[in-house]
């Protein structure tokens, strides 16, 4: 049997860091939210053995998340046999954009619904928390608070619509180096949607995002701001923007739109074919 499932990006509405905590992470309070660009994912039920088929830029094995992800639901579902999991990668990677933690929330929902639902929300939770702190937005999706270190999630009615412009520099912006880089602000009476505190720490490390969140606040957006930890920037619009707006053949450029739960459970809930 094999099973397609889809694994939306998001974008994170709010960011804001609290503090440094004692285990190494960051308290955050932070409004996450779907969209429409997203990867693909196949699973297969093979003779014997995990094995991810993915882009070469990938790790095959343990360093690649959806293969944790297949590892760990093994460790608490005994599975007959091997697995056979395709990954076909359109979020960029290192952008800020969750798409590893996607494609592993994607992967645990897809081998719970091989292989009949065995494990309820509560244990996928458990086990999508130990992957990443981004995994378990990805089992609600749409538009949902994370608390803690991004792990504990309050669904929110959907957010309002918008159109997306994503720009995702050359360059990727490792997480935990943009973490690091993070100071305590004095943020007094500041509009807290739409703002991303790790902004500052990631413009520290690449002054030249500036430039780039420039860029979509002159083409008309609404709101710029950085995806996640970055690298990617993008521009909130009330309309679908039109053909590419930096001329450059390094930066990539993409254009999505903001998707409801729903929609987002009808992606990801996978097809079996
Ligand atoms: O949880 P995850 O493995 O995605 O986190 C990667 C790294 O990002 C952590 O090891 C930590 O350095 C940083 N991080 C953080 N605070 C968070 C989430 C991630 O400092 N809330």
């Amino acid at each position: 049997m094999t099973i397609r499932l889809y694994a939306p990006a998001k974008i994170n509405l709010r960011l804001k860091v609290l503090a440094k905590r004692d285990d190494g992470y960051h308290q955050i309070d932070t409004v996450m939210q779907s969209i429409s660009l997203s990867d693909e994912i196949t699973i297969d039920v093979a003779e014997e053995g995990l094995t991810v088929i993915g882009p070469p830029h990938l790790p095959q094995g343990r360093g690649n998340l959806c293969y944790r992800a297949a590892q760990a639901f093994c460790g608490v579902w005994h599975v007959k046999g091997g697995l056979r999991i395709h990954l076909n990668k359109y979020i960029p990677v290192q952008a800020g954009l969750g798409g590893g933690s996607s494609d592993a929330a994607a992967v645990l929902v897809g081998l719970n619904r091989l292989f009949g639902q065995p494990l309820g929300l509560e244990e996928l939770t458990k086990l999508a928390a130990a992957l990443g702190s981004d995994v378990p937005f990805f089992l609600y999706g749409g538009t949902a608070r994370a608390t803690g270190r991004g792990e504990v999630i309050e669904p929110l009615d959907d957010a309002k619509p918008w159109w997306l412009r994503i720009i995702k520099p050359p360059y990727g912006l490792s997480t935990p180096e943009v973490y690091s880089a993070w100071r305590r602000g004095v943020v007094v009476g500041r509009d807290e949607f739409f703002e991303n505190d790790l902004e500052e720490a990631a413009q520290a490390i690449r002054p030249e995002l500036k430039f780039v969140k420039q860029a979509l606040m002159d083409d008309g957006a609404v709101h710029a701001f950085l995806c996640g930890s970055g690298s990617a920037v993008c521009g909130l619009y009330a309309r679908r923007p039109e053909g590419t707006l930096l001329n450059s053949s390094d930066h990539k450029e993409y254009v999505a739109r903001t998707i409801t739960r729903k929609e987002y459970m009808l992606s990801t809930f996978g097809r079996e074919c």
